[in-house]
């Protein structure tokens, strides 16, 4: 486990940008797992500066999402399909037929999960992985509980993750979906690279837990500190514990 201090929010998304773009310049046509959430946006920023100065091409690069809301179309927007589109895909040149994201209007979840696991099998798997953490230490939508083994399974959020993704949603809770489709554990740890971003008091001490404390699925995000190249990047206020 590697951590890099950055500075703030901005700094932290730098550096992030900074390790992705790396990876993109080594092999062009590298497969990127990507996340959604707030953290993540300062580095998809940045990562749209450097392509609009010239400086990084995603023209070959193939992205598989962690997640997708069970039962959100693509259009909702507040699906992750929109949030990816708004954030970085439409603002890059990336091929719209090299995206990846589990179909979350396809309600078979079983049949969805295993097309899922086919896809990232058929890109020859993740070169490199972005996570966030929620605040009960979930990665993805694997919640506390969720077993290390698991490819992609739909996931019933928890009451916690339910409040925390409202803001998404107009702060109404009603409109929350109440199950996702999650890439699982056993996916993320096979990435060979794994990045996570993180920033701000109110993950301090879960980043205290998840990677100073015991491996237990009780708090998913603390398996990583058994991946062979996990990277964590986090401002000075997420750090401030360790
Ligand atoms: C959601 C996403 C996660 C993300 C988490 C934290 O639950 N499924 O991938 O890490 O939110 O989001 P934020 O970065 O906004 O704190």
């Amino acid at each position: 486990m590697k951590i890099i201090r950055a500075k703030d929010y901005y700094d932290m998304s730098r550096k992030a940008a900074n390790i992705i773009s790396a990876q993109v310049i080594m092999k062009p046509n590298c497969v990127l797992g990507l996340a959604t959430g707030g953290t993540p946006v300062g580095t998809y920023k940045q990562l749209i500066e450097w392509y609009n100065k010239d400086d990084i091409d995603f023209s070959e690069v193939t992205t598989v999402n962690l997640d997708e809301y069970r039962g959100l179309p693509r259009e909702n927007p507040q699906s992750y399909w929109s949030f990816m589109h708004d954030n970085f895909f439409n603002h890059v040149n990336i091929n719209p037929e090299h995206i990846h994201l589990p179909d979350g209007t396809n309600l078979d979840a079983a049949a969805e999960c295993k097309h899922y696991d086919e896809v990232i099998q058929s890109v020859g798997g993740i070169d490199l992985q972005l996570l966030g953490i929620g605040h009960d230490g979930h990665i993805g939508f694997n919640e506390p509980g969720a077993a290390f083994e698991l490819g992609t399974h739909c996931v019933n959020l928890t009451q916690e993750t339910i409040e925390a993704n409202k803001r998404f949603f107009d702060g109404d809770e009603s409109l929350v979906p109440k199950q996702a489709y999650t890439m699982g554990i056993k996916t993320i740890m096979q990435a060979r690279k794994v990045l996570m971003v993180v920033n701000g008091k109110g993950k301090a001490e879960i980043v205290k837990k998840a990677f100073f404390g015991p491996v237990t699925p009780e708090v998913p995000a603390s398996i990583l500190q058994m991946h062979p190249d996990f990277i964590l990047v986090g401002d000075a206020e997420a750090l401030s514990l360790i």
